[in-house]
């Protein structure tokens, strides 16, 4: 066999990747007074806008609804992963937009014959308090909450016999301060908006109205809704699943898939910009100029950068590709920002130090999964150890997680498909970190301070005016504790 292409490795002209440890960034001065003083504002993609640069990682072990709707609160945005069946996927998105808006438009209802046991069902899966009850003609007859099942036992029971039918309700165009007001006075927790023909509109709860004012920079729609983000694949039956993701009020679709710079990728792109309005459509991963570049010219929206970058990769072993993650990230937001197309920066954020270099080096924003793996928002199955509480979690392409997919599609899984699979993820565990909202307020806190170093505003400055200095090992060994017994 012969080869022509063959080149000699040019040695001194192969170039140097480098990572976050690899690289400080030189404090500049600053007339910052206060870290609270800057503004982490930032775009997710072309048109969704965050209060912070955050995005939880769309894998099985850190978002479904529960991380997602946290992480919006605090103004970030979660992506729902796509190893769920269809329906349970639309299902997770609906959980993040019903939990909390200006007005719920489809609240969930139950007509005056259902029973206790399907309002406790109801109740349970949705988690919510309450549940607004119709007749036949499908007219608002009552309500049905908690207070009303307290020592009730008798399932079958039908809703009319205990339900509360003397309702206060309040017309359509109803304000906020308005629908407060009733709250206040009348000492109820739901109202329904109901149209002059007593049908019903939609629902303002308290809940969300004390939700507005303890959240004020939770990343919302323009219903008022949570954002949300939710992935898919690039098979034929993903368009289907991004129509019905859009429909239950996705706001961004997230091509996922290991190497993003594929005409798997960019078919899939072309088929979901033909095909869907109003969503932003992000996709990845990439690792290079070029691959940005053709996800660019496919019309995304956004691009999420890393191959084989994350805690529980092993890509980079098992295929020898990748590129380290700060050339990675610098390499493709170059491109990037000469076509106004934001960068995520996917995969091996440890520190809020690392999501400052990655803002540095040009990302918006940082995609974190094992960090947040360990929290209690996680769906990860929680562990105890005599050496403390952990959280199980696996890459996607781990072979734990392949063989949960593939026995979810047929009842065996085969034992030459175990055979063929070859992992590029592994199963870890990693301490429980307790609740989200503290890892990710500890982890802005961290990358105010780094702007206030960088002596930015904002983080536009910051990738406008930073410097980063190559570090040694004696320079990266003297930048954690050092010579010291830690205590905690
Ligand atoms: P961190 O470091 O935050 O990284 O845990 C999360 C990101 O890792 C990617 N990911 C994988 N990459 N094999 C890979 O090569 C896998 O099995 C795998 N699972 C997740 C993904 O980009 C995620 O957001």
């Amino acid at each position: 066999m012969q080869y022509f292409g063959l080149h000699e490795i040019d040695a001194k002209n192969v170039r140097v990747g480098l990572t976050f440890d690899d690289v400080l960034l030189v404090p500049k001065r600053s007339d910052i007074k206060s870290r609270k003083n800057v503004n982490t504002k930032t775009m997710l993609s072309r048109n969704i806008e965050l209060n912070i640069p955050i995005v939880s990682a769309n894998m099985d072990t850190v978002t479904e609804s529960e991380m997602a709707i946290t992480i919006a609160r605090l103004g970030g945005i979660g992506i729902i992963h796509r190893f769920l069946t269809q329906n349970q996927q639309v299902s997770e998105v609906l959980k993040v937009k019903r939990s909390e808006g200006i007005m719920i438009e489809q609240p969930i209802t139950i007509n005056s014959d259902g029973t206790v046991y399907q309002v406790k069902e109801l109740m349970r899966n949705n988690k919510i308090g309450g549940i607004l009850v119709k007749n036949d003609n499908d007219k608002l007859i009552g309500i049905i909450t908690k207070r009303d099942l307290f020592f009730e036992y008798d399932d079958k029971k039908p809703v009319k016999d205990i339900m509360s039918k003397d309702l206060i309700t309040a017309p359509d165009g109803t304000t906020l301060d308005e629908a407060k007001k009733i709250f206040i006075d009348n000492k109820i927790e739901k109202l329904p908006i109901v149209s002059s023909e007593g049908n019903l509109i939609g629902l303002i709860t308290s809940k969300d109205i004390d939700k507005r004012e303890r959240f004020p920079i939770a990343s919302k729609d323009n219903k008022g809704r949570l954002m949300v983000g939710a992935a898919i694949g690039v098979k034929d039956n993903d368009l289907d699943r991004a129509q019905a993701l859009c429909e239950a009020g996705a706001d961004a679709i997230v091509v996922d898939i290991a190497h993003g710079h594929s005409d798997l990728a960019i078919d899939m792109i072309t088929k979901l910009r033909k095909h869907l309005n109003g969503v932003d459509i992000i996709a990845g991963n990439v690792a290079t100029s070029k691959g940005a570049e053709d996800l660019i010219k496919a019309d995304v929206d956004g691009i999420k950068i890393g191959v084989g970058s994350g805690s529980i990769c092993i890509t980079r072993i098992v295929t020898g590709t990748g590129v380290p993650q700060l050339t990675a990230i610098n390499d493709a937001a170059i491109i990037a920002q000469k076509h106004n197309i934001p960068v995520i920066a996917d995969g091996g954020i440890r520190t809020s130090g690392d999501i400052t270099k990655a803002i540095a080096a040009g990302s918006s924003s940082v995609m974190i999964g094992s960090l947040l793996a360990g929290t209690d928002e996680s769906p990860g199955i929680t562990i105890m150890r005599p050496n403390g509480k952990f959280k199980m979690t696996r890459g996607m392409a781990s072979l734990s997680a392949a063989v949960e997919r593939k026995s979810k599609e047929s009842e065996s899984v085969d034992e030459n498909y175990l055979l063929d699979y070859v992992p590029e993820g592994v199963e870890a565990m990693v301490p429980h970190r307790g609740q989200a909202t503290d890892v990710i307020n500890k982890l802005v806190g961290g990358l105010r301070s780094g702007l206030s170093y960088s002596g930015a505003h904002n983080l536009n400055e910051l990738r406008d005016n930073s410097e980063f200095i190559r570090i040694t090992e004696a320079g990266k060994a003297e930048s954690g504790p050092h010579d010291v017994n830690i205590l905690d």
